[in-house]
């Protein structure tokens, strides 16, 4: 079977897609057919205000619009048992809380969704494509092997030609890792605007004969813009904000905490790299595929997010009534329940829509964050705790004032 001919049950969209840009700065001459690199310095914009440099001075540093998207097909857990996968709905949710996952077409790639995703961000920022001076996409699904999805998505969004774009790879923890790049990297004061998204077709590395696998995961994309505080007046209903105005705290990313405790074959895809390449062999054994020890990995996606929780709560002085809302990797109901549980804190404040997109690896934080800001669960002043796992073993944690 493979990862698109499913039949759809649903064909609803849930994009927040602004309108296409035109391509511009990255557009081809005819005489060379390369991309021309500009050299001048982009013209003075309000990002290079005085109040904007103080506000780097400061160091406060803000997620200033998200966006997010998903392919349109919605695969139910009754499809995929009707395509001939032996589970059932009932297994599936009791199991994992998963309903019903996207799954890209033929011909959709990483690069789609994320562009999608950008292009919401930057509505709701307020910007354009010309505004942004760094691209960085976490995936561990990249359109191709070379050259970066970063790239693809610089072209396809219209973006500068002569700004680094990059990919990241941490798996599932790849958007906070991204999140914390860029904030280094605005901070230091060389960019102003940074395009981070968690970007993913997790179904074009499944192997759909494995039950134990296939029904956890799904596609789409979540991005978020990082830049220096700055008054804006957000597309959402209710959260319209002036951070700079006096006596106000400006929204402002307070920390992140990154791991990685190396177990590398818990969760991994065992072929395709430089270790060893694909042979027929390994196609017949069908070793391209993700494979996963679940249980193990449930115990410590369990131990390891809680704590990064508690650590960076203790290293900022926080305790968790102050935490408005937590934003968790959606990977399984039971493993959020687990630290809600451990934690002791209060269930109705963790945000979980993993039962309509499964687990989407890089992107299911950011595809969360943007459902909680556009359903009204954040709040200018809400402290949000993001609580982030995956292989390698990847994991951490992020503190965000809106
Ligand atoms: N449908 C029906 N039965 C299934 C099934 C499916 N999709 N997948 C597995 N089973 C079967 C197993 O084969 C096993 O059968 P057996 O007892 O006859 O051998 C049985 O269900 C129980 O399997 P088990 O592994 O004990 O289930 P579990 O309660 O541990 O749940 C996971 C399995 C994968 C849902 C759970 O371990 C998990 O979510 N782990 C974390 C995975 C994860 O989040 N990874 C990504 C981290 S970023």
């Amino acid at each position: 079977m493979s990862a698109t001919n499913f039949s759809t049950t649903t064909a609803a969209t849930v994009s927040t897609t602004a309108p296409a840009a035109t391509p511009t700065a990255a557009t081809p001459t005819a005489a060379t057919g390369i991309a021309p690199v500009l050299t001048a310095p982009p013209a003075p914009t309000a990002a290079n205000s005085p109040a904007l440099q103080a506000a780097i001075a400061r160091g406060a540093i803000a997620i200033l619009g998200t966006g997010s998207h998903a392919p349109k097909n919605i695969v139910t857990n009754d499809d995929l048992a009707r395509q001939g996968i032996d589970t059932t709905d009932e297994w599936i949710r009791t199991r994992t809380g998963i309903s019903s996952r996207h799954i890209g077409a033929n011909g959709e790639a990483t690069s789609d969704f994320a562009t999608r995703a950008a292009q919401a961000a930057l509505a709701d920022a307020g910007l354009t494509p010309a505004d942004i001076d760094l691209i960085i996409i976490a995936t561990l699904t990249p359109d191709l092997p070379m050259p970066a999805c970063a790239t693809l998505v610089q072209q396809k969004l219209g973006a500068r030609a002569d700004i680094p774009c990059f990919d990241l790879n941490a798996a599932c923890t790849g958007f906070l890792y991204a999140l914390d790049t860029a904030w280094a990297m605005v901070a230091s004061g060389r960019y102003k605007h940074a395009l981070i998204a968690g970007a993913e077709k997790l179904s074009s590395i499944l192997d759909w004969q494995d039950r134990n696998t296939c029904v956890l995961f799904g596609d789409g994309a979540g991005a978020a813009i990082i830049g220096a505080t700055r008054a804006r007046k957000s597309t959402f209903a209710g959260s319209h904000f002036s951070p700079l105005r006096a006596g106000t705290l400006p929204p402002e990313i307070i920390g992140v905490r990154l791991y990685c405790t190396p177990d590398t074959e818990l969760l991994h895809i065992p072929v395709g790299g430089s270790l060893r390449p694909h042979t027929a062999g390994t196609y017949a054994q069908r070793q391209h595929y993700v494979q996963m020890k679940g249980k193990k990995i449930f115990k410590i996606a369990v131990r390891e997010m809680e704590r990064a929780a508690r650590e960076i709560l203790e290293q900022h002085n926080l305790t968790t009534n102050q935490i408005a809302l937590v934003i968790p990797h959606q990977a399984n109901r039971r493993i959020i329940d687990a630290i809600a549980k451990n934690l002791n804190y209060p269930p109705d404040r963790i945000f979980v829509n993993l039962d309509r997109y499964g687990n989407t690896s890089a992107a299911s934080i950011p595809i969360a964050l943007d459902e909680a800001r556009r359903s009204g669960r954040v709040h200018p002043g809400d402290t949000t705790l993001f609580l982030a796992f995956g292989a390698g073993l990847t994991y951490g944690s992020a503190l965000v004032r809106w």
